[in-house]
């Protein structure tokens, strides 16, 4: 099974990071990664990482390709997968699955995290993916608990996204007892 590694973008790789291309029928799927590390660099929730074969681990300078790019966000302790890809020339190789399981590892790690399921243990929870996988589909929202499963595109948001989460809210709203 594939392992990866995960980077902090820096001088030295940053033109391999922003040389990274999925396919073109792929390309409304994901934002750029140039466009990526522009919004990290105006919000400091944000964490893009490169990602690697795993023997490039403990290397000052990894001797092989950066395979892809990930970025998560944790706001108020919630963490979130923001980005997810996998360069063309590597992808079905393992990399896409081993990326998420690493940056799942990392966000339970986070201590925020953990104490977020106790401070909103009731939070709604929505997958936003890329792929029609019923089997992937019904195993998250058995394990997840999800509360909705919707499909990339989701474009325009304003049919596809916004009615979900106005639903979720208006769940929320109807169920919230504030403490008084
Ligand atoms: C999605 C993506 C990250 C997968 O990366 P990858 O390294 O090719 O994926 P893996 O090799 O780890 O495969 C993981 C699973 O996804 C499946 N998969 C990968 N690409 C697929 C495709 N184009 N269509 C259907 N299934 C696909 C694989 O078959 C595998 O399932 P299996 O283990 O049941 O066989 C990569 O295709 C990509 O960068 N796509 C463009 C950007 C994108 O869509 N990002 C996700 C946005 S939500």
């Amino acid at each position: 099974m594939a392992k990866v590694h995960l980077r902090k973008i820096t001088r030295d790789n940053l033109r391999e990071c922003l040389a990274l291309q999925v396919d073109d029928w792929q390309k409304c799927l994901v934002a750029t990664t140039a466009q990526s590390l522009a919004e990290a660099y105006v919000n400091s929730n944000l964490f893009p990482f490169a990602v690697y074969e795993a023997f490039a681990c403990g290397y000052e300078q990894p001797e092989v390709p950066m395979v892809g790019f990930t970025m998560y966000e944790i706001v108020a302790g919630v963490g979130f997968i923001m980005r997810l890809m996998i360069d063309r020339k590597h992808q079905r190789r393992g990399y896409g699955r081993a990326t998420m399981l690493e940056v799942i590892r990392r966000l339970k790690l986070c201590p925020d995290i953990e104490q977020a399921k106790d401070v909103f243990p009731v939070a709604k929870r929505v997958l936003l993916t890329a792929y029609a996988d019923t089997d992937a589909a019904i195993e998250s929202i058995n394990s997840a608990r999800l509360d909705y499963y919707l499909l990339k595109p989701w474009d325009p948001p304003e049919e596809r996204l916004y009615p979900v989460l106005d639903d979720l809210l208006d769940d929320w709203i109807a169920a919230f007892r504030p403490t008084l």
